[in-house]
């Protein structure tokens, strides 16, 4: 049933470019679901770990393309601040189980006042059954705790919603070029590999982004967490000198999130200032930034036509690949990790 590979992680990171074409047979009923729900003022977003990460990436895309003032709240703090919910406040729910049971609670209130849209992955789940609108994400079924092909799936949806709430239907088409750009880097997992055996000792490993990039770092961190049990954190890159950096040196690696873009010159400057205090760099960004490669100790190169704003989908990948190789290379089990478990029925 795992089709061949060791584990179902890593079975699911490579069935990710199958994801997001299938993800994106959804486009016609998202339409349908923009056209019902008519003007959307303000999105709020309510979610938990992976999710929530990838509701963070949707405040980006919806503020940046739309200036639709977006929030993103996490499930567990939704009952002691809610923002100011109306009834022309989009709330966007999002879980893979559609049972999380913060998240359902947080639906349950928000309903009284707004308008809910849920983007589950589980046909049938409860927050399929009490949501106004609900997306599918598609991805089939995910059996190991790690999220992957559910957190792609969730972001082509967001993509998909935003191109279409945003007027910006180029989103949709750069969409379509995303699963061979993913299904080259998986072809290519060896070099990743060989950087994860590198590392498997570390203790603390930092992940740093800016704008698009930085959901990205936390998402790279929580992987880390949840697969390897090595101390991750994922920090917004201009964050640093306000305190971690004292953490910083030659035992700490720094994955630094690097795309083309706005945010590109600050993040390599960041790099810089981490290298200066001893730390191990690997870097994540356009496989012909010259930059990166004489900036950082090692670099995972991603297609050079992903721009900053597709970047959070393509650049997660080489992130799920190190941790996953890390947690074998360690013998750990990655798709039980100890203490948690795929779907969180409890407040
Ligand atoms: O089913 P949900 O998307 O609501 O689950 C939310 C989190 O429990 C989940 O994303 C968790 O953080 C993942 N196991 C992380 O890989």
């Amino acid at each position: 049933e795992k089709g061949g590979y060791d584990h179902f992680m890593i079975k699911e990171i490579h069935e990710q470019p199958e994801a997001i074409k299938n993800t994106l047979m959804e486009l016609t009923d998202i339409e349908k679901i923009v056209n019902k729900m008519g003007n959307v003022k303000r999105i709020c977003f309510v979610a938990c770990g992976t999710s929530y990460h990838a509701s963070l990436i949707g405040k980006y895309l919806f503020e940046s393309l739309g200036g639709i003032p977006t929030d993103v709240i996490l499930a567990s703090e939704f009952k002691y601040s809610a923002g100011s919910l109306d009834k022309d406040t989009l709330v966007i729910l999002i879980s893979q189980s559609g049972e999380t049971a913060d998240t359902l609670k947080a639906l349950r209130t928000a309903k009284n006042t707004s308008k809910t849209l849920a983007i589950v992955n589980v046909l049938g789940s409860t927050a399929t059954r009490e949501a106004d609108y609900i997306i599918y994400t598609r991805a089939g079924p995910e059996i190991g705790v790690a999220a992957t092909k559910t957190y792609i799936s969730q972001l082509t949806c967001i993509y998909m919603l935003a191109g279409l709430l945003c007027k910006h239907g180029d989103l949709v088409d750069k969409l379509h070029e995303i699963p061979q750009i993913i299904q080259n880097m998986l072809d290519n997992e060896d070099y990743i590999k060989a950087i994860a055996q590198k590392y498997r000792d570390a203790q603390d490993f930092f992940f740093i982004g800016r704008g698009f990039s930085y959901p990205t770092a936390l998402e790279g961190a929580l992987k880390l967490k949840e697969i390897t049990y090595i101390h991750g954190e994922g920090y917004a890159a201009g964050e640093l000198k306000h305190g971690p950096l004292a953490l910083i040196d030659d035992e700490v690696p720094v994955v630094a999130v690097t795309p083309p873009g706005e945010s590109h010159d600050k993040t390599v400057s960041n790099v810089e200032e981490v290298r200066a205090r001893g730390a191990h760099v690997i870097a994540v960004g356009a496989e012909s930034d010259e930059n990166l490669q004489s900036e950082a100790e090692d670099v995972i190169g991603v297609d050079d036509s992903i721009d900053e704003i597709m970047s959070p989908i393509p650049y997660v990948v080489p992130l799920q690949l190190l941790s996953y190789y890390m947690s074998v290379a360690r013998g750990i089990d990655p798709d039980k990790p100890k203490n948690l478990a795929k779907c969180v029925t409890v407040e």
